[in-house]
């Protein structure tokens, strides 16, 4: 691809706000992801349309849980989503899944690193020019667990630590603070993803675990901050996944017995849309009872 960025012509079905009508119920599919692995099958295949006509920016969205939350977006009706990593590649071939998924999507492939500040510039003003100045739904799903094998911080080389918090804290930081007024002018849903590392300091998950406790942190002011406005805040702890960025940082573990994205991405979508309008502030984990919320309400009372 030459450009940074591609718009998606082919699924540029409407001009204006309003989505055709299509039929709710989804053919069987045939997809496959990323690691050749047939889809899950979503709700016995019947499209609910909860994101129906949402602006939709995911980072991270290669691969793994970015890759599955695009795809499920897009099956809720969102009716664009623009995609930000590094990889063109990869990128083009979730582009080409979505448009499977929801011929009427509209798919904005942007390549970036966000571990650079000109870049998440550029990532916001592609994606607020090709949207027209509205977003609805932004997911801070990006993260890198650094060097492999999991060196302890007495070893973690500096360079190495600068990297994984400017992409996995610094990052999503920026992208709040650049695409804020925009969110706010037509009310917005923040969703950034963390882990029980960022709650637990486990011995060897360095910058990753540390990027993460700052992400608690940070959503948690972020939403303080915000409450009482237009735009909510919350954060998601998908738990154990097996997705490459797990498979290397445990590799002598059975992947097998951890969650397919798949089966996670149902918290995200209850965040992401109308349903969700009220709540702010709120920490979920996506493979817990009622997500979390009774453990984290008992905890904090
Ligand atoms: N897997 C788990 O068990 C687990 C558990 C708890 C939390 N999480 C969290 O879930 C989220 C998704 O993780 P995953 O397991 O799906 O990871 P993954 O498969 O490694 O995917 C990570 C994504 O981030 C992108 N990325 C990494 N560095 C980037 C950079 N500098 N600029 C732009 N994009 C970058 C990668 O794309 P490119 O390589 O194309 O840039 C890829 O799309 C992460 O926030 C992770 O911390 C995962």
């Amino acid at each position: 691809m030459s450009n940074d960025f591609a718009f998606d012509n082919d699924a540029f079905q409407t001009s204006g706000e309003g989505l055709p009508s299509r039929p709710e119920r989804l053919l069987e599919f045939s997809l496959t992801n990323a690691e050749d692995r047939p889809y899950k099958s979503y709700h016995g295949g019947l499209r609910m349309n909860r994101l129906k006509g949402k602006y939709i920016l995911i980072t991270g969205a290669s691969q793994g849980l970015g890759r599955q939350l695009a795809i499920d977006f897009a099956r809720e009706g969102a009716a664009a989503i623009a995609i930000v990593s590094r990889r063109a590649d990869a990128l083009e071939k979730v582009g080409r899944s979505l448009r499977e998924a929801s011929p009427e999507a509209r798919v904005l492939i942007i390549t970036a690193d966000l571990s650079r500040e000109e870049e998440i510039e550029r990532v916001v003003a592609t994606t607020l020019n090709e949207f027209r100045g509205r977003l609805d739904v932004m997911v801070n799903n990006a993260s890198s667990i650094g060097p492999t094998p999991l060196p302890y911080l007495l070893d973690y080389p500096l360079e190495d630590f600068r990297q994984v918090i400017e992409t996995n804290l610094i990052a999503p930081f920026l992208l709040i603070k650049k695409t804020l007024p925009a969110m706010i002018e037509s009310g917005g849903s923040i969703i950034n993803v963390t882990s029980d590392a960022g709650r637990i300091g486990y011995p060897g998950w360095g910058a990753y675990g540390i990027s993460k406790f700052g992400i608690e942190g940070m959503s948690a002011t972020w939403a303080a901050e915000l409450d009482g406005s237009p735009v909510r805040v919350n954060w998601v702890d998908p738990g154990e996944m097996n997705t490459e960025m797990h498979r290397a940082a445990e590799p002598e573990e059975d992947p097998t017995q951890w969650a397919d994205p798949a089966d996670v991405t149902e918290v995200f979508i209850y965040l992401a849309s109308d349903e969700a309008k009220n709540v702010n502030g709120q920490r979920f984990e996506a493979q817990e009872e009622d997500w979390g919320r009774k453990a984290e309400a008992a905890q904090s009372a």
